[in-house]
C-alpha cells in the first residue's frame, strides 16, 4: 500500500455495512463509504467477511474490490469457503484472523503456533495469487516467530486489551501492554515481517501505538464509523490522519 507519510491508515468500513443491515436496507453503502475515505486521506479499505455475514456480504466485497482505486484488504478466517472467494478476488492483502460465532468482534488473536502446519498450506496459494497475507495476532513472541516460520509478509498486532486498559484509566497496565507491544513490533520487523497494528484505536489512544517505529499502517473502524455521525466520516478520517502524523513527527 502506498501511503502519504510514513504511516498507512487502513479504514475498515464494516459497521457502515452493521448500520445498512439494522434496517434491510441498500444504505448506506459500504462502497460509497469506502471511496469518500480515499478521499478524507485512507491509504486502504479493510472489511471483513465473516462466516455468519453479519455485516458485510459478497457482493460488498465484490463492489470493493472493482470499486476502489486504494488496496483492499479482505479480513476473514482462515476457512477453506474464505480460499475460494479470496482467489476469485484476488485483493491486495488478506488478514487472518480468528473468529467465533458468539464474539462480538475479534477477541483475540490469531495462534499461529498452534496451528502452523495447516496454516502454511492455507496461505500458500494467496500468496501464490499475490496476496499479502498478514496475521491478526497478539505481542505474544511464539506467535510473531510462527508466522514468520510459516510465511507470512505481514503481522497485525492486536491492540484490543491496550485499547480496553487504556478506556478504563488503568494506564499502568495500558503501559505494560504498549511495552510489550513495542517488543512485539521490534521482533516482527526483526523477522523481517511488515508490522501492523488495529483494533479498538481510537484519537484518544493511538499516539503511542503511532509512534511506535516498525508499525507500517494502522486499521481503524468502530470509533471513525462512530465519530461519522457527529463529524461526517471525511472530517473523522482527517483528523485520526492527523493525529497519526502528529505521533510520528510528521504533523
Ligand atoms: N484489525 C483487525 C484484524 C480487526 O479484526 C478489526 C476489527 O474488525 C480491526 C483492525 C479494527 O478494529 P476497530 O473496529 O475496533 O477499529
Amino acid at each position: 500500500m502506498q501511503g502519504r507519510g510514513s504511516l498507512r491508515l487502513g479504514v475498515n468500513i464494516d459497521h457502515v455495512a452493521t448500520v445498512r443491515n439494522a434496517r434491510g436496507a441498500v444504505w448506506p453503502d459500504p462502497l460509497r463509504a469506502a471511496i469518500l475515505a480515499e478521499t478524507a486521506g485512507a491509504d486502504g479499505i479493510t472489511a471483513h467477511l465473516r462466516e455468519d455475514r453479519r455485516h458485510i456480504r459478497d457482493s460488498d466485497m465484490e463492489a470493493l474490490r472493482a470499486g476502489i482505486g486504494i488496496p483492499l484488504n479482505f479480513e476473514s478466517a482462515a476457512t477453506e469457503e474464505m480460499a475460494a472467494i479470496v482467489l476469485r478476488l484476488k485483493p491486495h492483502a488478506v488478514c487472518l484472523v480468528p473468529e467465533r460465532r458468539e464474539e462480538r468482534t475479534t477477541e483475540g488473536g490469531l495462534d499461529v503456533a498452534g496451528d502452523e502446519a495447516r496454516l502454511t498450506s492455507y496461505i500458500a496459494p494467496l500468496r501464490n495469487a499475490g496476496c499479502r497475507v498478514s496475521m491478526f495476532i497478539g505481542h505474544d513472541p511464539r506467535q510473531i516467530e510462527a508466522s514468520a516460520r510459516i510465511g507470512a509478509a505481514v503481522v497485525e498486532l492486536h491492540t484490543g486489551h491496550y485499547s480496553d486498559l487504556h478506556a478504563e484509566s488503568r494506564l499502568d497496565e495500558a503501559e505494560a501492554e504498549l511495552s510489550a507491544l513495542r517488543r512485539g513490533a521490534a521482533l516482527a520487523a526483526s523477522l523481517g515481517l511488515e508490522v501492523h497494528a488495529g483494533h479498538g484505536l481510537t484519537y484518544e489512544n493511538v499516539a503511542p501505538v503511532a509512534a511506535m517505529p516498525e508499525v507500517m499502517e494502522l486499521n481503524i473502524g468502530h470509533f471513525l464509523v462512530g465519530e461519522a455521525i457527529f463529524r461526517g466520516l471525511g472530517g473523522a478520517i482527517e483528523e485520526m490522519r492527523r493525529r497519526m502524523d502528529a505521533a510520528r513527527g510528521e504533523a
